[in-house]
This record gives structure tokens, sequence and C-alpha cells, in this order.
């Protein structure tokens, strides 16, 4: 069987793993976490870079850094993870979703200004398949109406919009270092706080509620509880393995975008034809092939589709059911305005395997047996 992910492993996780347990530090923030963190930092220009045990609660810290009050509206795509909704509803939001974009999936900058309400605090978007939404028009609505911006950027680790980072671009990224990511520690994500004034109180908040760090960067002679908070560190074992990783990131990504490629051209001619549609990448975006997925013509096709790849030893898989069609979505937000592509785009799309290390002859396999369905040899 062909899996649809690999989690990544460069074959160095084992010798960092080993060094954090003989140091005897496998709690959270030893080196390997800062290292991570600073690479971060470095790497993506943003002023903090924190691990989280999780793409899910690096949301949760944003979402509350956001300071939300009961009834406070986000404005959020309904096709994202559940991930995304949930933080803002811990935070007391209540959730407005908008329509996206059929061609990148992600939420339509056009539809954003019409469901903003006097209520209304945040955008969160989510930079599906790590390429960009279109982040000038959204930060322009954001200004304007004195609104936060959220970026899931899940998925985007690597990827770029005019030239910046997914994830630093809003008042604040998050990350996701699952094992079906770019990168990944097995669970495990990060926050990006891009506003300076935000760094302490998100300290704090990923620190039960104290200034631990100020006392381990000497600023105070003893640390105490100052606010209220959670544990957002990942242990040294996680951040070790994923240190494996960020070290050598480009030639993870440059081998991810050979194989996108090498997809996306043997495709072309069946979305000339007419039978699929492939991604689309806006100019302004660079992507870091996260996920290679085609549209099939509805979802009965999709199903079909699905079902032979499997009897041929291929898993590809659909993704998101749409939120606001789920039975907590209907409990925690509305959808605004016409739902004209979110359901109708969703059910079209299909991702076929794609991970680090997946080799020629598999996905001269799976391109084979696309073909094959489409009657296309
Ligand atoms: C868009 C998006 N947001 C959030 C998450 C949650 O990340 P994690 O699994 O690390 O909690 C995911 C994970 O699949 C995701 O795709």
């Amino acid at each position: 069987m062909i899996s649809f992910n690999v989690p990544p492993f460069t074959g160095s996780e084992e010798k960092y793993i080993k060094q954090a347990i003989d140091s005897h530090k496998i709690c959270g923030d030893g080196e390997f976490t800062k290292k991570c963190n600073l690479w971060l930092e470095q790497r993506f220009n943003c002023s903090k870079a924190l691990l989280t045990t999780s793409g899910t609660t690096a949301l949760d810290m944003a979402a509350l850094l956001c300071d939300l009050k009961p009834g406070d509206e986000v404005i959020l795509p309904s096709f994202t993870f559940s991930s995304t909704a949930t933080a803002f509803v811990l935070a007391g939001a209540r959730l407005v979703f908008v329509d996206i974009r059929p061609d990148t999936m992600n939420i339509d900058e056009k539809k954003i200004e019409q469901a903003i309400t006097g209520k209304t605090r945040v955008i969160a978007v989510v930079h599906y398949a790590g390429v960009a939404c279109e982040m000038d028009k959204i930060l322009d609505i954001a200004e304007r109406y004195g609104l936060k911006v959220v970026e899931d950027a899940a998925q985007g680790v690597m990827s770029t919009y005019k030239g910046r980072a997914l994830g630093t671009i809003g008042d604040f990224g998050c990350y996701s270092f699952h094992e079906t990511k770019n990168y990944s520690m097995g669970e495990g994500g990060a926050v990006i706080i891009n506003d300076p004034a935000y760094v302490e109180r998100a300290e704090i908040l990923r620190e039960k509620g104290t200034n631990r760090s100020k006392f381990f960067r000497g600023q105070v002679d003893k640390y105490t509880w100052v606010d209220f908070g959670d544990s957002y560190l990942p242990s040294e074992l996680n951040a070790a393995y994923l240190w494996a990783q960020l070290e050598v990131a480009d030639e993870i990504n440059a081998e991810r975008l050979r194989i996108w490629d090498t997809y996306n051209t043997a495709f072309e001619g069946l979305e000339k034809a007419g039978k699929i549609n492939r991604p689309f990448i806006p100019e302004d975006c660079i992507h870091n092939a996260h996920m290679y997925y085609i549209k099939t013509k509805d979802l009965q096709e999709r199903t079909a589709f699905i079902d032979f790849m499997k009897a041929n030893g291929i898993m590809c898989v659909f993704h998101y059911v749409p939120l606001h069609s789920a039975p907590a979505g209907y409990k925690y937000g509305r959808f605004d305005g016409k739902d004209e592509y979110t359901t109708k785009a969703s059910e079209r799309l299909v991702r076929l395997p794609m991970y680090y290390g997946l080799t020629k002859e598999d996905q001269a396999k799976v391109i084979s047996k696309v073909m094959e369905f489409y009657g296309n040899h």
C-alpha cells in the first residue's frame, strides 16, 4: 500500500533525542526548544516564536492573546480543521463563517467586509495547503475596522506571501508540527508573536501563568503566579526530533517541491481536457508543497476515485467537512451570506500521497493510476 503520509525522518532524530536524555533535560524549554525557537525567529524574521504542544494549542494561545469577551465575533473560513474554530470558542467568541475562493480554497477576501458587525474582533485566516490568503486586502480590512488578524499557518511553514513568511504577517501566527506536516515533532506546533508588546503576555500564558521566562533570563529574582495561563510547552524529546528537520529544512522543502511539480506537470493534460482542476498558486505566493490535491467533477466521482486508488494499493484522502455544517458549527456559529463554494469545492477535493521520502517509483504508480482512472493512458 502506498501511504498517504509518512512522517518526515532525516536520520539525526535519534542522536538528538539521546542528547536530550543524556543531558538530563527532557522537560520543556531546554536547548532544543531554544534552538527551534531561534531558528524560526531568524528564518522567518518575527519578534518571537514559541514552541507549543500542537498547532491547536498555538491557536488556543493566539485566541487568548486576542483578549476576547463573551459574544465577540471571529470571522473565519468554514473549510478548515476544527482547531481553528475551537480556539476561539474556548476564548468565548461566536464564529462567523465566510465562504472560500474555489481556486485556492482560502477565505474569500472579497466576502469578509460584509460579515463584519459591531461585535467583530478578529479575522482568522487559514493558508490552505501552504498557499497564502490575499493578505494585503485582509490586513487593509483589519486596519480599517480595528480587528486583529490570526494566521492559521499550520500547513504554511516555509511558505511566503510577497516575500514574507506565512505566520509573520498578521498579529499572531500558528504553525503545526504534527506528523502529517512538512516538519514534525509527532505532536507539536509554534505560536508566532509579531507585535513585541504581546511577547511577555504570551510567555506567561504558556508557562502556567507565571513569569518563569523572565526569571530564567535573570530579569526577576524569583518567579511567581502573575496571570491566568496554561501549560503549552512541549517536551525536549519532541523538540529534539523537530530540530533534526529544521536543520535540513531547505532540503526537505526542495524535495517536496520536486514531488509536487512532478504531479502538477503530469496532470496538466487532464486539466486542459477539463477532467480535473489542479491547485492554483497566485503570483505573489511561494508555497511549500504541503499537499498535492486534485479536484474531481463532483462528490460521486471523488468517491469512485478514492475507491479505485485504494483497490490499487494507493491511499488518497479527502479533507475537511465544512465546519458550518457540523454539529458544533451550528452550535457556535453562523455562515455569513451564501455558501457558494465552500461545500461544492470541498466535496471535489482529494489529496494524493505526498511526503518527504516518497519514492519516484511509488509516485509514478500514483500518476499512472490517476491516468488510468481518467482513461488517459
Ligand atoms: C489548518 C489547520 N489548523 C490547525 C491544525 C491543528 O494542528 P495540530 O494537529 O498540530 O494540532 C491543523 C492540523 O491538521 C490544520 O490543518
